[in-house]
Order: structure tokens, then sequence, then C-alpha cells
């Protein structure tokens, strides 16, 4: 539990810079799960920051983002290519080649086929070192929204409403806000070497107690993580404030 979410995304950024680094001086790369959302904008805007001052470099990185709308053109400003690109992938040196975001463009007929080799591509590379996640409001990581089970896989999922009406802000309405996405299963989640999820504010105070404190429940996918042996949940005061 950090002050404020400034100095917890910070911590959070070292961690990171630490794991590239290790990773670079043994001539290894380093898979890192990225997530989106107002959450971890702290992270990659000090990322950036040592990318610029520190000399930190991405050229053994390779991520995997958890999810993308679907359908969404990557063009597009509520894609969340566009929102990796605008505030890591354009300032860093990541090798282009090395990024994976789900596609939002597939014809559905191909998505599965589409998720199985995202997955296997995770796994040849010996799996993701480094999950970033955030917390939806139900409980939701990545976009497993309530119901997912523990051994889910990469697959196109139906968002709730509570998702939509969240995302509705950046879609300028609930009609505008797309109903399903793409999102990397629990499986892979929970197989990750580390997860760090961070939350912050008031309004993720109950998810974050009912994850930590309450039920393994696939009700709240969040609260599988306690059954991960390297997960730390990253708090601020204020959504760590109903923990007892
Ligand atoms: C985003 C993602 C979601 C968000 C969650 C919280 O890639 O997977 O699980 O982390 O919806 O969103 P914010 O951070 O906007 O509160």
């Amino acid at each position: 539990i950090f002050d404020n979410s400034f100095n917890a995304s910070k911590a959070v950024a070292k961690e990171i810079a630490k794991l590239i680094e290790l990773k670079q001086s043994q001539n290894q790369h380093c898979v890192l799960g990225l997530a989106t959302g107002s959450t971890p904008k702290g992270v990659y805007s000090e990322l950036v920051r040592m990318h610029k001052n520190e000399g930190l470099s991405f050229k053994n990185v390779i991520s995997f983002n958890l999810d993308e709308y679907y359908p969404m053109n990557p063009d597009s400003v509520h894609s969340y290519v566009h929102f990796m690109k605008k505030l890591l992938f354009d300032h860093v040196d990541i090798k282009p080649e090395n990024i994976h975001i789900p596609d939002g463009t597939l014809v559905k007929e191909k998505i599965s086929e589409y998720c199985n080799n995202y997955e296997s591509k995770i796994e040849s590379l010996g799996g993701i070192d480094l999950q970033l996640l955030g917390i939806g409001g139900n409980g939701h990581i990545g976009f497993n929204e309530s119901g997912s089970l523990q051994n889910s896989k990469t697959r196109l999922v139906a968002l709730d409403h509570i998702t939509r009406v969240a995302a509705s802000k950046e879609f300028s309405g609930l009609s505008n806000t797309p109903r399903t996405a793409i999102t990397l299963g629990v499986k892979k989640i929970m197989e990750a070497k580390r997860v760090i999820l961070m939350a912050w504010g008031e309004g993720k105070s109950n998810i974050i107690k009912a994850s930590v404190e309450g039920p393994v429940t696939n009700q709240v996918p969040a609260s599988f993580l306690q059954e991960h042996n390297n997960t730390t949940f990253v708090l601020d005061e204020s959504s760590s404030s109903e923990l007892t």
C-alpha cells in the first residue's frame, strides 16, 4: 500500500525495469504482459522517462497485451493499439515485431485459431515473465468477466454491462461501446511467473476487499490470484481502505 498512485506507479516501473535489465544481462528476452485502461498510465510514463533519461532499453522486451475490443480497427483512437502506441511503444525502443495485441479486425471464424496461436506464441517464449493487471469494478482481470473459469483460455468474450458503462465515456455513449472483446484467458495469467495487480481510488476499494479477503470464486476473477504464488496487489490508500 502506497500513499498515492504516483509513488506506487514509480515502484512498479522500477521493478519492471529491473527485470528487463536482469534479463538483458543474461542475454535473454523479457516477456511482459501489459494492460491498458487508466490504471497503468503512470507506470508507462515512468518507463518512458527511464528510457529517455536513464537509458532503459526495451530491445529485449516481447510484449503481449491482455485484450482488445472486438471488432476494433487498430487505427481507431479507441483501440488498445492506439493506447499502447501513444503511452508507451512510440516512445521507447521496443521492436515492432515484438509487440502483440489481440487483433480486433479478424473475421469471427478465425478468432479461435488466432487465440490458440496467441497462447502458443507465449508458451514458445517460455511464458510471461511479468504480468501487469488492473481490475474492473466487477473483479475482472483482462476482460475475464465474472463467471470466467480459472482454466479459461484466450477467447472472444461478451463484456459485462458494468464494463461497458465504465468504457462508455470513452466511446461517447453506451450505444457506441463495443459488446465484445478478445482477452487473454485466466489460465495464461495464472501461469505468469510474476503478477502485479494495481488499483487506485476509492471506487475500487470494495472489489479489492472481495478479491483479497473474500472467497476464491469465479464471480470475482481477481480472487483467483489468491492461489498464485507470486502476485502482489499494489494499492493506494483509497483502494485499500476497506481491507481489514
Ligand atoms: C485493460 C484490462 C482491464 C482494466 C480494468 C480496469 O487492458 O484488461 O481489466 O485493467 O478494466 O480499468 P481502469 O484501469 O481503466 O480502471
